[in-house]
């Protein structure tokens, strides 16, 4: 029964959707995301390091300041900095998220805004088939505790997680006094994830409906509609 609701996935019928729009070529519009409210958060100035690398290549950036915005309690969708929040999501084509290492895990200021991003609002979805790199930064050694949860998270917001990402050890010795990151291994591996980011982004921007469609989704309306 189901099976006569499963869409034609023949290659020419899948080549033929892919082909059939052409690339778009306005600036890649990204949304970062940091994970501390320290004024000397090395995490804020590993994503603004990222920022400057982005808009290097031509992207146009957006950071959000997740200062004042509420604990997420489901009630606080009126909230000004929650409502920037959704505008600022359903804006961009790409994320990127940048968490410091506390109790080996993500923080709660980055998991917050998270939260506080549902995956429909109304029709549209602020999150899903947009692209997403992640970064952490730590006060000691290299680990990868923090960008391996925000890989899942990312996961659950239906996001195409690129394969690079960050991780900064002993973030406290990475920067400049003027908050720019010094020349490093680490900066280079930024500079490789942002390529990443950046070419994905114009990659898949232009076809995230088909790539994010769900068979079980759609036979659900399906069963669900008076149209059968
Ligand atoms: C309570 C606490 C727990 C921490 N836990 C870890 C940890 O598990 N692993 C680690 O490498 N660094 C840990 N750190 C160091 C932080 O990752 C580091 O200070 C980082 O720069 C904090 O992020 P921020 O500068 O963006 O505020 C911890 C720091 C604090 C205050």
């Amino acid at each position: 029964m189901t099976d006569s609701l499963i869409p034609d996935h023949s290659i020419s019928k899948t080549v033929d959707a892919l082909t059939a729009k052409t690339m778009s070529n306005h600036a890649p519009k990204i949304l970062v995301l940091y994970g501390s409210l320290r004024p000397e958060s090395y995490s804020k100035k590993a994503a603004l390091e990222a920022v400057r690398i982005l808009e290097s290549f031509g992207a146009e950036v957006k950071v959000y300041d997740p200062a004042d915005l509420p604990v997420f309690d489901r009630e606080n969708y009126e909230h000004p900095k929650v409502k920037e929040l959704h505008e600022l999501s359903l804006w961009s084509e790409g994320m990127v998220w940048c968490s410091p290492e506390i109790h080996g895990n993500l923080t709660s200021v980055i998991k917050n805004q998270i939260d506080w991003i549902p995956l429909s609002l109304g029709s549209v979805r602020p999150t899903q088939g947009r692209t997403l790199a992640v970064m952490q930064v730590s006060g000691g050694s290299q680990s990868f505790n923090a960008v391996n949860s925000l890989r899942m998270l990312g996961r659950w917001m239906r996001m195409f997680t690129i394969p690079n990402q960050s991780s900064v050890a002993m973030a406290w010795k990475e920067f400049n006094d003027d908050g720019t990151m010094k020349d490093s291994a680490y900066r280079e591996r930024i500079v490789d994830v942002m390529e990443e980011l950046f070419r994905m982004t114009i990659l898949l921007r232009d076809h995230t409906d088909l790539l994010t469609h769900r068979f079980s989704e759609n036979k659900d309306a399906y069963e669900n509609s008076d149209v059968k």
